[in-house]
């Protein structure tokens, strides 16, 4: 029989890294996302234990803890054994007295949810603030407010999926880019408030449309749906089939992974090799919903052909130094 993609595709067995006993690993898919038990994140973590979850972040992408009911302070206290970290967030700005902190609630500045009506599979998928010359290392969500179902958030591993392209095809990607813009979906019925955020702070870059990942040197394909507007150099109708031949390919079930949040829930994942999709569905229920989010500051992007990424418009993203730092 057949494989249905090229061979050494498959994710290495989790048991393959070397983690201290204490720490247990248990892989949700294929290739992206797994558990990670036996610590408690709201004391600090022994250097052991800081290299485990970041060895497993690099190999599955996007790592979950269960039953880590840390406070602001404690989630921000984490996050920063792992880098430092941005401000909440660059245009909707942060949670008062924690400018390290950004608010993710059910009903946001976006209207996101009437975007339906033009809706495309893809919709809403993307990569943190790819915008960004630098976008994130990586992100680190904790559930407080959780819907009893409904609210799932999907997470593709963007290494696998390029890894599933076919050879001709990879070698044309690799020497393309991408125009990445912070603008509200097509079709979206944007509020005053939204538009006026985005147009305050104008983000626009162009990044690699394959960026060679900066710790584990996997080729990644950086097609942040929500973000990449069009591709440098071709014709637009050229540039449009073929980003939604890719986008269509990105989220293709085996390349992700579905996480079910409980209150206390925490996700952390590598925005280097990552594209993720918030829910819709909580929409169509009446629970709230409400998460907290961390970003590690990242370094600008490089194509596998050695060139970086490029700024058009906007600042980058650097750390945040709150007095108590
Ligand atoms: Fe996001």
């Amino acid at each position: 029989m057949n494989a249905p993609y090229a061979e050494g595709l498959v994710q290495e067995d989790a048991n393959d890294l070397a983690l201290p006993d204490h720490v247990r690993v248990r892989p949700l898919s294929a290739y992206t996302g797994a558990e990670i038990h036996g610590l408690d994140l709201s004391r600090p973590l022994s250097p052991d234990e800081v290299q485990a979850v970041q060895s497993v972040l690099l190999q599955w992408k996007v790592v979950f803890f269960r039953d880590q009911p840390l406070s602001h302070d404690q989630h921000i206290a984490f996050s920063r054994q792992f880098g430092e970290l941005t401000v909440g967030h660059p245009v909707f700005g942060h949670v008062d007295n924690y400018p390290e902190l950004y608010a993710i609630s059910k009903y946001r500045k976006s209207n996101s949810h009437d975007s339906r009506p033009e809706f495309k599979p893809w919709l809403g998928w993307h990569t943190d603030v790819t915008a960004a010359i630098n976008p994130p290392a990586a992100s680190i969500l904790r559930g407080v407010v959780v819907p009893p179902h409904g609210g799932d958030t999907q997470w593709s591993n963007l290494a696998a999926a390029f890894r599933g392209l076919s050879d001709p095809l990879k070698d044309f990607l690799r020497g393309l880019r991408g125009r990445h813009e912070f603008s509200a979906p097509a079709g979206a019925k944007e509020s005053p408030e939204y538009r006026a955020a985005v147009s305050q702070r104008q983000l626009v870059s162009e990044h690699p449309l394959v960026r060679r990942h900066p710790q584990t040197g996997e080729e990644v394909l950086f097609v942040s749906p929500g973000f990449l507007k069009s591709i440098v150099g071709l014709h637009a109708r050229e540039s449009r089939l073929l980003l939604e031949m890719l986008w269509e390919h990105i989220i293709r079930p085996e390349f992700t992974v579905r996480f079910k949040w409980e209150p206390g829930s925490i996700a952390f994942w590598d925005n280097q090799g990552t594209a993720h999709a918030p829910p819709f569905d909580i929409f169509d229920l009446s629970y709230d919903r409400q998460l907290f989010r961390t970003t590690l500051v990242g370094t600008v992007p490089v194509g596998v052909d050695g060139r970086p990424s490029s700024a058009i418009s906007g600042d980058p993203m650097l750390a945040h130094h709150s007095a108590a730092y």
